[in-house]
């Protein structure tokens, strides 16, 4: 069964599966490893613009190792989860220094660097190498979970550890210099279409005959996972500081927390915090906005802009500076806070 397995996914990725992405047909893994974090957390078709334009930017590893966190950020602004932005940029800056500007061949070394992962570390070297090396994100989890029919509950890091040793086991055993990154991308590219957590089209998957799930008619339980992330909420105020000119108030958020990082308004966690920033003058001047709900990860916040147009220049919140029109769409920006300034 498992060379069966392995021949059906390299041949239908070849037939069927996505041979045109801008990061394929390649084996550079400055770009491998480029298209691989954006994809971690956002859909190909986002992913696309980004990619060239960070290729056009950083053409290299050492392009991106040179330039300063900011730009780094700023032209990352909008695909959200930013400590993939700020790993990135390490890692960089370690490829050049621990690596000689070369990445490791390995998914073992490859792991040691900041962002990558085991399925990541697991993707570039499959990909780029032709290591015989298996990958585990979620969609290629729901692919073998299935296959296998395995019902091992996944929120448990021993069935992880488990659902590892198997997928191993399903590895091509030859030509993996050009077996393995067909292979690879033939498991995420069957998780991302026929094998979707809802409604699988198995009467389409190469891999029915062999899948437990199928003959069990019961794709849909698998994976299987009790635990779920909990979610929390958490209310944030943000001042709109506008002077006269059009500039507005920015702060560079702090390491770690929401949107660590980035250019901000100032955020308070009431209504009369923010109050409490504000003079007489300033508050009487203050309107509020329409509230509204930006979901992160594991967090939805609540937002309450809070705008203050100002007649005296000379005012500051502490950290941060005055930034005019010209100026903030090129900065970092946490994509809530870029939707409001880009309305006026
Ligand atoms: N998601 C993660 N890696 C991917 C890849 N190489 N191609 C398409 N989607 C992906």
């Amino acid at each position: 069964m498992p060379q069966d397995l392995a021949t059906r996914v390299v041949r239908w990725q070849k037939a069927s599966g996505r041979n045109d992405l801008p990061w394929q047909n390649t084996r550079d893994p400055y770009r491998v490893w480029l298209s691989e974090i954006m994809l971690q957390q956002t859909q190909v078709a986002t992913v696309r613009d980004y990619f060239l334009r960070f290729l056009q930017r950083f053409a290299d590893v050492a392009a991106l190792a040179a330039a300063p966190q900011d730009d780094v950020l700023a032209l990352w602004s909008g695909l959200g989860y930013y400590s993939r932005a700020r790993n990135l940029h390490r890692c960089a800056e370690q490829v050049m220094a621990l690596h000689g500007g070369v990445f490791p061949r390995s998914a073992a070394v490859l792991q040691t660097l900041p962002g990558i992962g085991r399925s990541t570390a697991g993707a570039i070297a499959a990909l780029c190498f032709g290591e015989r090396v298996a990958i585990l994100d979620g969609n290629v989890r729901r692919v073998l979970t299935r296959v296998l029919g395995f019902d091992g509950d996944l929120s448990i890091a021993a069935h992880q550890q488990r659902l590892w040793e198997r997928a191993a086991l399903l590895l091509p055993n030859r030509d993996l210099n050009e077996t393995m990154p067909r292979y690879t991308q033939g498991l995420m590219d069957l998780g991302a279409s026929v094998c979707s957590a809802r409604k699988p089209a198995c009467a389409d998957c190469p891999l029915s005959k062999l899948c437990v799930a199928c003959k069990l008619g019961q794709a849909e339980r698998f994976p299987v996972r009790t635990r779920k992330q909990k979610r929390s909420a958490q209310s944030l105020w943000l001042l709109w500081a506008r002077r006269p000119d059009g500039s507005v108030w920015l702060g560079k958020r702090p390491v770690p927390g929401v949107w660590a990082g980035l250019y901000c308004f100032p955020l308070f966690d009431s209504r009369a915090a923010l109050d409490a920033a504000l003079t007489a003058h300033e508050r009487i001047a203050a309107h509020d906005l329409q509230p509204f709900v930006h979901v992160l990860t594991h967090k939805d916040l609540h937002l309450h802009p809070v705008q203050v147009q100002l007649v005296n220049s000379d005012v500051s919140w502490d950290p941060g500076l005055w930034v005019g029109a010209d100026a903030w769409p090129n900065l970092g920006l946490p994509a809530p806070v870029r939707k409001l300034l880009a309305q006026t």
